[in-house]
């Protein structure tokens, strides 16, 4: 197979005659529930570019969500995951355990945040990785309440369900709930009522008032947050709310459950988020970026709590796959040799200014925000605060019809999030930067 041309290349309209024969089977087979936001089938995929059926390249902005930070099919996750595939492909790690298993946990515990013993599980996706984390930290502190925040989100399965802020589209229709979910604030900035100075303080000050009040912080097993929110809108907390937070857990015998499953690894400039406001969390829960596009999720953190749960109540058939194992061992080690965290930085660097310009010409633009290859736009009307989520979607389309994809994203539907795979090149990520600009003038 040869290496795909770094370079975008339109032949046909977006989507073209074979995505939409494909689409038109989609509608046919697969249930209406799962959405497409761009509906190109795709053939090839790696460094900055997707190529479709019909033979266009596509710049990616969006790494399938998060996940592709090292590209698709990097060189050291196909070698890895390949080797392992010829050699066996399932045991069960219940079952006959084997050593990528272990190598994995063993990575984890040491590239996560903190100098103390540390022990991992591994799953198959970042929502059942947020319900082990809650597992854990009830058997650990033997207490039910969990705690979320505002904007968050943390998956679809039940409980996960419950710890997602956003109704539509996540939980309309889908409950009832798990309980002894209790949701506060969250320091958004942006939209604080006091103003952004306040928001830190005044947020958290709200939260624990609401834990101490409504909840008991002696009933509180768990607080769940995401260290910067993802599908809420890329909200990073005001700077020092996160570690009022944690001080107060600490303080409270609560386990602190740091999200990370969009933000980790390399994804906002450091390996960790948390590690921006020097958090060091009880446990971690980690997906996506993990293993270069695998099915991997994690849930690491100290081990008294991790090894709280007893022997069988953690696990699963398919958990720390072997194949995903290799994967992640080969992305970690991209990540590592490539330095991406650095990689990050500069493409946030690149993006903030280019973005920061945009906002002076459009007024639209609310605010430019975000870390490293996580960064968002958040669109309103010009001189207020109110959502505009028409104009949103309006640029979106611009995007993806001039062969550039991006994602939306935000609680209010009015936020354009840019997620590059960490290795795309530079003239890729200025020509993407380019096609918003031209979106925005068009639209
Ligand atoms: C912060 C966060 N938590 C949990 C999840 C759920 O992960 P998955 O879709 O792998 O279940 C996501 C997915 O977007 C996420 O961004």
């Amino acid at each position: 197979m040869t290496a795909l041309p770094q370079e975008r290349k339109l032949v046909t309209a977006i989507p073209g005659p074979k995505s939409q024969e494909l689409s038109a089977r989609k509608s046919a087979a697969v249930a209406d529930g799962v959405g497409v936001t761009l509906p190109v089938y795709i053939t090839r995929a790696g460094g900055g570019v997707v190529e479709d059926v019909d033979g266009n390249r596509l710049i990616d902005f969006g790494s399938g969500i998060a996940v592709t930070s090292v590209g698709n099919s990097a060189e050291a996750v196909v070698r890895r995951a390949g080797a392992q595939l010829a050699d066996f492909t399932h045991t069960c790690f219940m079952v006959t355990p084997y050593e990528g298993y272990v190598e994995v946990a063993e990575a984890l515990n040491e590239l996560t945040p903190g100098d103390h013993a540390k022990k991992t599980a591994l799953f198959n996706s970042g929502a059942e990785a947020v319900e082990n984390a809650v597992k854990i930290a009830r058997s650990y502190t033997k207490r039910p309440a969990v705690v979320v925040f505002d904007h968050g989100y943390h998956g679809r399965t039940n409980l996960t369900m419950a710890l997602t802020a956003k109704n539509m589209p996540y939980k309309e229709g889908f409950g009832p709930f798990a309980p002894e979910v209790y949701r506060v604030p969250l320091a958004y900035g942006f939209r604080w009522l006091t103003g952004p100075e306040n928001a830190a303080e005044e947020a958290a000050a709200q939260a624990i008032d609401m834990i101490t009040k409504q909840i008991g912080a002696e009933h509180v097993a768990a607080i769940v947050i995401e260290p910067i929110a993802g599908e809420g809108g890329f909200i990073e907390p005001a700077k020092g709310f996160l570690p009022r937070i944690a001080q107060f857990a600490k303080d409270n015998g609560i386990v602190f459950v740091a999200d990370e499953i969009q933000t980790g690894f390399c994804r906002t400039g450091q390996w960790f988020a948390c590690e921006d406001e020097g958090i060091v969390p009880d446990l971690i829960t980690t997906a996506k970026g993990i293993a270069g596009g695998l099915p991997l999720a994690a849930v690491t953190g100290r081990a008294e709590i991790m090894d709280a749960a007893h022997a069988g109540g953690l696990g699963g058939t398919y958990g720390g796959n072997p194949v995903a194992c290799a994967a992640a061992l080969g992305a970690i080690e991209t990540m590592k040799e490539q330095d991406l965290p650095a990689k990050a930085r500069r493409i946030g660097e690149i993006m903030t200014a280019r973005l920061t310009a945009l906002q002076e010409k459009y007024p639209a633009v609310g605010e430019v925000r975000g870390r490293g290859a996580m960064i968002a736009v958040e669109l309103v009307e010009p001189g207020t605060t109110t959502p505009d989520a028409a104009l949103t979607g309006a640029v979106a389309r611009a995007c993806h019809a001039a062969g550039l994809v991006v994602l939306t994203c935000g609680t209010y539907g009015n936020v354009l999030r840019f997620l590059p795979p960490l290795v795309i090149g530079e003239d890729l990520l200025n020509e993407g930067l380019d096609i918003i600009e031209a979106a925005f003038a068009g639209v």
